[in-house]
């Protein structure tokens, strides 16, 4: 079983973010390439988590959900540890990455102590990525390079 490079529990922490909410944070300096954390939670099908959340546009949207592929997505409301609380930004300092169909949350630059995590959600919708859908999915990262959407760039 893979395991990530360090222990989570010592590196970073959870606290109120700038960007959304809770996020995770640095506590100590973290060197680009460093293997963090698992994005764990209960393993469901896409057709479970449409059933279990679907869409309501009267509300802001806030997922839990990490779609690891078209059929497997993890549902960190349950099971899942400090990891679902990362936020996502245009410009981040970690990535997520699938391994043997489980999801690890890279740093893909230094990190200083204090700063927070994020990587890019690049959500992607079954219908197409038109002005309308991006601003239900808004992204406030405050990157120069915000996209303004947390939906993935191309479709
Ligand atoms: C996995 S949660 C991250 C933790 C979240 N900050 C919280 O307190 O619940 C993902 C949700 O956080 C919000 N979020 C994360 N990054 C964001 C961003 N850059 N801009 C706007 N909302 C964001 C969205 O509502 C998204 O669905
Ligand atoms: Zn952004």
């Amino acid at each position: 079983m893979q395991k990530p490079n360090i222990s989570a529990g010592k590196v970073l922490a959870m606290r109120s973010s700038r960007i959304h909410g809770k996020g995770v944070f640095a506590r100590v300096p973290i060197p680009s390439g460093v293997r963090l954390i698992e994005y764990r939670g209960k393993r469901i099908t896409n057709a479970v988590a449409d059933a279990l959340y679907p869409e309501d546009r009267a509300v802001p949207y806030h997922t839990f959900l990490f779609a690891i592929d078209g059929d497997v997505v993890i549902d960190a409301g349950r099971g899942g540890n400090m990891s679902r609380w990362i936020n996502h930004s245009c410009d981040p300092n970690c990535d997520a990455v699938v391994d043997d169909g489980r999801v690890w949350i890279e740093s893909v630059r230094d990190i200083a102590p204090g700063e927070e995590l994020t990587y890019d959600y690049n959500f992607v919708l079954d219908e197409r990525h038109t002005p309308a859908a991006k601003r239900r999915y808004p992204c406030i990262c405050g990157a120069a390079k915000c996209r303004g959407t947390i939906l993935a760039k191309k479709r």
